[in-house]
């Protein structure tokens, strides 16, 4: 199944029909899928309503298409390598053949627990191939899976596991992440405490790490395994069915669980992936992400697996044992196509070049960018370094909710663009408006970027809470769906993403929302009030500020920012830990008692040379204070 663009004109010609024939479009590419039974209508929607329907009608199993439907073909082709966090650990290949019976056998594991379609199971697990597993067991008898990153406190994932009401939580005794080893399964039983519905935990021996079991609700995954088989139909399921939650930020306290559907989450996520990346038959991928992520479902997994590729599923971290690791697999496994975040690049490029030294980097093809803009220093040493200007750079713009790639040159067939995203796929259709919701026209505009068609992977609601799906996404502006980007379309017509709008910062290419820090930071006893925002970090992207008024109650600032560091762990986990935390005493308010999140942002930025008129501030001597203070801060 080619089903690829193949020229910069066939992409112009594709798109155009896209547009004009949406359905037809989108009705061709799903009929290169096994479908138990053919849709009867292609969309429905309604943005008022924060609606989209795809292939109504249509039934499936996206694990018969990830799997069985490469078996006759390849089914001894490599479908993932896991590469272990010790380099000289041995790696496990899984064929298709291989692949496809694990994920039966782990499915019938999961019956005999008692979960059926509809239920929500929660995957908390470092990156080994059971995650994968686990993930595609659940998908097989229609239970929805809601993966939550191992790197979240016990806190965090007590309340994603309650907000979906998720009964079983599959996890390991522990990980090893570089020089260390954590414990995970101890993290699961803080958070189940909080989590009276949770009835199974099943655990997988990866540290061998001693551990408590609770008896009647915790078993061993080999345990179980041993006594089930392999064989289990693929449940029949209706496009439409949920096929997984993912847990993300937004401008509120309290994070969403993004619902994709199967059908449609399907089709454009195939589709995106043999056209960005243009993967061929013996093409060896590799995306850093964690699976925890977005980018760790539709492009390490459902991706490369629905066009039979051979996907990579790395255990450890870029600087373990040295910082040459990626360039080490890369070399190992003859890596074609490499899939990272600019925070990465970032922080090898910090090394120098020494560490790339010993490795030739000779089978790479095309390299992608992901999470955050890539800024044009990285994307050269990217380019120059890594890709040896030989390999196209494929900048790819979406979101946990898109659901796929929006905005991405197409690799080698498309023009690419330092820091540009480029072009929208064929079938999307990005509009940018001004703060009034008016359409900025023609080439060589900036505003807040929005989609004005569906595509068949968006977001169909927030767990729970369809309201709040419609309040966040479907009623800034009328008729659109709205990223929260904002966006240049340059004088070629070429987007290029500046970066958020709302009160969201992009911390190492993970997306972070500032009210959910400040209600973390709120916990500690001391303090009373905090504001967050974000700043430019030469590696991280963005950075963690914070601003906090505290009863010190004499302890000194030292003491109280280790404190609040630790509160924030506790609460949401170590991504979330501030960079900056000054104490101050008081905040910049409007007289309505609005925080003027301009100015500390700005003083954040160490730009406080035109802070704007602060005399209609409430007490417009606090921000002398704030900026002595934060000169101070800035320089350690
Ligand atoms: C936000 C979405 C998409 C998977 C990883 C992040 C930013 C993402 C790019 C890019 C500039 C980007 C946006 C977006 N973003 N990719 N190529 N260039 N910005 O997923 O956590 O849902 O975050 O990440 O600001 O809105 P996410």
């Amino acid at each position: 199944m080619s089903n690829r663009i193949r020229t910069f004109e066939e992409y112009k010609k594709e798109y155009q029909f896209s547009v004009e024939k949406p359905e037809e479009f989108w009705a061709e590419k799903a009929s290169h899928f096994t479908w138990k039974k053919k849709w009867d209508k292609v969309l429905d929607w309604n943005f008022e309503k924060g609606e989209s329907k795809w292939f109504i009608g249509g039934k499936l199993n996206i694990t018969e298409n990830c799997l069985d439907r490469h078996l006759a073909t390849r089914g001894n082709q490599v479908a993932a390598i896991w590469e272990p966090n010790e380099i000289n650990d041995k790696e496990i290949k899984l064929t298709y053949k291989e692949l496809h019976s694990k994920v039966c056998q782990f499915a019938n594991v999961l019956k005999s627990k008692g979960v059926k379609k509809g239920d929500r199971v929660c995957l908390y697990m470092p990156m080994v191939p059971e995650l994968m597993i686990a993930l595609l067991a659940c998908a097989r008898i229609g239970a929805v899976h809601s993966v939550v990153f191992a790197g979240f406190s016990a806190s965090a994932l007590a309340d994603r596991i309650n907000d979906s009401e998720m009964t079983i939580v599959v996890t390991s005794d522990g990980s090893y992440r570089g020089a260390k080893a954590i414990g995970v399964k101890k993290i699961v039983d803080e958070a189940i405490v909080n989590c009276p519905a949770v009835k199974n935990v099943i655990v997988l021996k990866r540290t061998g790490e001693e551990q408590k079991m609770v008896a009647g609700r915790d078993t061993w995954w080999h345990d179980e395994i041993a006594k089930v088989n392999d064989q289990c139909a693929a449940e029949e399921m209706d496009s439409e069915d949920p096929l997984f939650i993912l847990y993300t930020s937004g401008s509120t306290g309290k994070p969403k669980g993004v619902l994709h559907t199967i059908g449609g989450y399907m089709v454009y996520v195939d589709y995106s992936f043999r056209n960005v990346f243009q993967t061929e038959e013996n093409s060896i991928y590799w995306c850093t992400a964690d699976i925890g992520w977005i980018t760790g479902h539709s492009y390490l997994t459902y991706g490369p697996l629905l066009s039979g590729s051979t996907t990579i599923v790395f255990e450890g971290v870029p600087t373990y044992p040295d910082s040459g690791r990626f360039w080490q697999v890369i070399d190992k496994h003859k890596v074609t196509h490499f899939y990272t975040a600019p925070t990465a690049i970032r922080s090898l490029m910090g090394f120098g070049l020494d560490p790339l030294k010993p490795y030739k980097l000779d089978s790479l093809k095309v390299l992608g960018s992901v999470g955050e803009p890539i800024n044009e220093e990285a994307w050269h040493w990217y380019n120059d370094n890594i890709g040896k200007g030989k390999c196209p750079i494929v900048d790819t713009w979406w979101q946990t909710e898109t659901g796929g790639i929006l905005i991405s040159p197409l690799a080698g067939i498309t023009p690419t663009k330092p820091s540009y995203a480029t072009l929208p796929l064929p079938g999307v259709q990005p509009i940018l408006v001004d703060s009034e919701g008016n359409e900025l026209k023609g080439n060589g505009v900036e505003g807040n970027l929005c989609i004005k068609f569906p595509w068949p992977s968006i977001i169909r609601t927030t767990y729970g809470d369809h309201e709040r799906c419609i309040q966040t996404y479907f009623s800034t502006y009328k008729n659109m769906y709205f990223t929260g980007d904002g966006c240049k379309r340059d004088e070629e017509g070429y987007y290029r993403i500046l970066g958020r709008v709302d009160d969201v910062i992009n911390v190492s290419g993970h997306r972070m929302g500032t009210a959910e820090v400040e209600s973390a930071i709120n916990e500690h006893d001391f303090v009373i009030e905090s504001a967050v925002v974000g700043y430019p970090h030469d590696i991280k992207g963005q950075g963690i500020y914070a601003f906090v008024i505290c009863d010190k109650k004499g302890k000194t600032d030292e003491v109280l920012r280790t404190e609040i560091t630790a509160v924030v762990n506790k609460i949401i986990g170590p991504i979330a830990k501030p960079d900056k935390i000054q104490i101050v005493s008081g905040l910049p308010k409007t007289r309505s008692g609005k925080i003027m999140r301009r100015i500390l942002r700005k003083i954040a930025e160490g730009d406080v040379s035109n802070l704007g008129d602060t005399s209609t501030l409430l007490d417009p001597a606090v921000v002398d204070e704030i900026v002595n203070g934060a000169l101070v801060a800035l320089k350690s």
